[in-house]
């Protein structure tokens, strides 16, 4: 089975990369990685560039692209809109177009940014979309091109939420930074949602191609925090690990006191229920999650 993925460089796309699966369906896998730059065993692919997409496409003829490379810089989007719009929409657009005439399959990381938060009850897969700022009407821009072109079983949506891990730029490695640089940290406690570790987001990425699971689908890890639990949790955890000897206090802020260029969803958990029965994977509480990356940081 030949899986292209696409943001190989990134935190999705590495722990992709850590845990590829020797088979799928009875059929060894042959990755095809893809980074902006390429090197370290990647091909270069440039997501603004939808006519090299195609051609990707066109010449490996996948049974798989994993779509994990996205432009994420959520509040920089807000200033960037064309290239983030060519990376988070023309991109799957292109993927799907030329998957359409190939036969492959697509698999299209999205995000919990689509939603509006104004719920305030977890947000199904079947729910309408109605994104605050740049970045997120992008990814659902995104997620309608692809389905534009591709229907099931050719196409995967998965959404996701506040992603972190080991490596890369995240919010746990900057709280790990911060908390041994200062007194004390403001951190937002009235923006809830679900941190999500890419070792499980990379299981279920798998697993979706283990068990040609389509349509759209959520994930995160279980149970639901605000920044300031999750900065919380990253001080205790992190001191118990001996990551930190003495962390900054950390005080509970709100969204008005910590004004960014991108509105954020001030409640965007997902109702991951389905996609956890479709892949076979028991829930994880995000805390035992965290307590697991703070581990490989530490290792
Ligand atoms: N991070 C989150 O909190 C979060 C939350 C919900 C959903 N998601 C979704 O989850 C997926 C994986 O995100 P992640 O956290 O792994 O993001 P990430 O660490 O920012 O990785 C994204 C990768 O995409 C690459 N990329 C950006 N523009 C590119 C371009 N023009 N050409 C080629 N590559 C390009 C980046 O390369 P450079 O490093 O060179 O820029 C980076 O390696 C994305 O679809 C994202 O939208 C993320």
């Amino acid at each position: 089975m030949k899986v292209i993925i696409t943001g190989a460089a990134g935190q999705l796309g590495q722990a992709l990369r850590c845990r590829v699966p020797a088979v799928i369906a009875g059929e060894p896998v042959e990755l095809i990685p893809t980074s902006r730059a390429g090197g370290q065993g990647a091909l270069a692919l440039d997501l603004a560039d939808a006519a090299a997409c195609r051609a990707l496409v066109q010449q490996h003829k996948p049974d798989w692209l994993i779509n994990a490379g996205a432009y994420t810089a959520v509040d920089k989007a807000e200033s960037e809109p064309e290239l983030a719009r060519a990376v988070n929409a023309g991109a799957p657009a292109a993927f799907a177009e030329a998957l359409q005439a190939t036969g492959g399959r697509l698999l299209q990381v999205s995000t919990d940014f689509v939603f509006n938060g104004a719920q305030g009850s977890p947000y199904r897969p079947d729910q309408p979309v109605d994104p605050l700022g740049v970045y997120g009407a992008t990814k659902a821009a995104g997620e309608s091109a692809a389905a534009a072109a591709l229907t099931a079983p050719q196409l995967c949506i998965l959404r996701t939420s506040w992603v972190y891990g080991p490596l890369g730029k995240n919010f746990l490695l900057t709280m790990l930074r911060l908390m041994r640089e200062r007194e004390q940290l403001g951190v937002v406690a009235d923006q809830v949602g679900c941190p999500t570790a890419t070792q499980g987001l990379a299981q279920a990425c798998w697993a979706v191609l283990e068990h040609g699971v389509s349509g759209v689908q959520h994930w995160s890890d279980a149970g639901a925090a605000s920044w300031y639990d999750f900065a919380v949790a990253i001080a205790e955890l992190g001191q118990v690990a001996g990551l930190l000897e003495n962390p900054a206090r950390i005080n509970p802020i709100t969204t008005a006191d910590y004004p960014t260029p991108a509105q954020r969803p001030s409640y965007s958990l997902l109702d991951c229920s389905g996609t956890r029965q479709a892949l076979q994977l028991p829930p994880l509480h995000w805390r035992e999650a965290l307590r697991q990356v703070i581990g490989d940081v530490v290792a």
